[in-house]
């Protein structure tokens, strides 16, 4: 009868002597934090040292070496080598969670797979167990434990994402787990690929597009990195390029070809460093029309002559990489004298909307906005077009001139996307020293403050930010808008006032 001794009174450790000692083993008893383990090799055919990966180096070295005992780790990142100073060395790593000990002892008992390397002693005791044993070189470990952590870790973060998300529909975690569970039989019994089900595997972009319109931003990264997953595993690589254009004559020609071939056309006019906010508008727009073509160009016409134009930031190759992710097919991105080749003697006003409040603050922005919007809307042809509600008045602005100059342009608001702490996402965020960008958030917390206090409560609350000068807090009907400067940044936000 082959006698051990295990180091390390945790999950592991109890677990291993527990299932050593139901297998018929003699298990001597588990050394834990102050003992002394000079002597623990002595005595026994087998020591295991199960402490935590950290700590295994320094306990294998504290142990005095004995002849003929091996010494083995259960971890399954680390190779043979902390084990130096003994020379039969042995690795057993069980592939499987040990919640605690009676649960853990159970599945090492119930035919458990097990990666070990080093003395054939580790064979034994997987044979003892019932177990099944795969050698696992030490070259190979770090792999070998990654796909473990994924296979466990990951999938349980996963399934942490489905509550989040279920939750928000109103609909139990438990509704989904005979979901998850038919799911891995089927990977068990077909392999993965074959298993594969959803809507990236039919090649289903709409649907994709409405999920990620309906989730909270702080799910969607996670979500879109599985998608490429499952879409890597269909076989079905997502087309994550778009076409970059530079000429107002391609940019029309591209447009008028997949209007010919009876695509609709989806508009999203920037001014690039793209951020969730603006992938809000593209997600919507792929969402709904066929082809979402969408255009980056830092208009001049629309920024003071003491305004952010030359420093305002700016990164194509990135807007390009972000729009593409969410599913843009074209980037129009013209350079100043493609728009405006000579002076600008044509200027489009749009009377009374473009002078309340940041009319008034910026003379002339709403005629450089409307102007451009124009341009892109003349050289687009027919499409729906999406814009922010972050931009309340330029929003409504577009409306108008759409309204009013003809245009072939469905005109489509879409909500503020805003950080986890409530500031509205915007490209000049960047601006923002640390000390300033927590103090934008009073931006939201007045607008919040509005919603029963009305313009003065929101005054009020923007005076608590010594950092925030304040522009206007306005209610238009039943819209509560702000306005205020951090430093030399200007950020704008607005809100339901109900
Ligand atoms: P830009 O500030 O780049 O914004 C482009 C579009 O994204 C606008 O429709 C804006 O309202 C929207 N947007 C920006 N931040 C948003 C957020 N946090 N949530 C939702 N939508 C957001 O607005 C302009 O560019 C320019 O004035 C433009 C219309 C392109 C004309 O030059």
């Amino acid at each position: 009868m082959p006698a051990v001794r295990v180091i390390g009174p945790g999950r592991a450790g109890r677990s291993f002597s527990d299932a050593l000692a139901a297998a018929g083993w003699r298990v001597e008893p588990l050394l834990g934090r102050g003992d002394d383990v000079r002597a623990a090799a002595g005595g026994v055919d087998l020591l295991v040292i199960a402490t935590p990966d950290a700590a295994v180096a320094e306990v294998a070295a504290a142990v005095e070496p004995v002849p003929g005992t091996v010494v083995a780790h259960l971890s399954g990142s680390l190779g043979l080598d902390v084990l130096a100073p003994h020379e039969r060395r042995a690795s057993i790593h069980p592939l499987l969670p040990l919640p605690d000990a009676e649960r853990g002892a159970a599945r090492l008992r119930a035919g458990a797979p097990f990666a070990i390397a080093g003395d054939v002693v580790a064979r034994d005791v997987v044979a003892a167990l019932g177990g099944s044993a795969f050698e696992v070189a030490d070259d190979k470990r770090a792999a070998y434990h990654a796909a473990a952590s994924v296979a466990a870790n990951h999938l349980v973060a996963l399934l942490g994402q489905v509550e989040r998300i279920a939750a928000a529909a109103d609909v139990p975690l438990d509704a989904y787990l005979p979901l998850v569970r038919a799911t891995v039989d089927d990977v068990a019994a077909v392999g993965p690929a074959a298993a594969l089900t959803g809507p990236v595997k039919r090649g289903d972009h709409a649907t994709v597009a409405r999920h990620l319109a309906a989730l909270d931003p702080a799910e969607r990264l996670a979500y879109e990195a599985m998608a490429a997953q499952a879409a890597r595993l269909a076989g079905r690589e997502t087309d994550r390029s778009a076409q970059v254009l530079d000429t107002v004559d391609g940019f029309r020609k591209a447009l008028d070809a997949e209007r010919a071939a009876g695509r609709t056309i989806g508009l999203v006019p920037t001014m690039g460093y793209l951020h969730e906010g603006h992938a809000s508008l593209i997600r919507r727009a792929a969402a709904e029309c066929d082809v979402v073509a969408v255009t980056v160009f830092v208009n001049p016409l629309q920024f003071g002559p003491s305004e952010d134009f030359t420093r305002y930031p700016r990164d194509l190759d990135r807007d390009t990489e972000i729009a593409a992710a969410a599913g843009a097919d074209v980037v129009f991105a013209p350079p100043v004298e493609e728009m405006y080749p000579g002076e600008v003697q044509t200027s489009v006003h749009v009377a009374g909307l473009s002078e309340g409040l940041e009319g008034a603050s910026r003379p002339g922005h709403f005629d450089g906005v409307a102007t451009v919007v124009a341009k892109l809307f003349a050289i687009a042809g027919t499409c729906r077009a999406y814009f922010g509600e972050k931009d309340w008045e330029q929003l409504a602005v577009v409306r108008r001139l759409a309204a009013d100059l003809s245009f072939p342009v469905e005109v489509v608001g879409c909500p503020i996307v805003r950080e986890p702490d409530g500031l509205a996402m915007s490209s000049r965020n960047v601006y923002l020293s640390p000390e300033e960008r927590q103090a934008a958030t009073v931006l939201h917390r007045a607008l919040l403050a509005g919603r029963t206090g009305g313009p003065e409560a929101m005054r009020a609350v923007v005076a608590t930010e010594p950092l925030v000068e304040l522009d206007y807090a306005e209610q238009v009907d039943d819209r509560l808008l702000v306005a205020a400067r951090l430093g030399t940044t200007r950020l704008i936000d607005n809100m339901g006032a109900c």
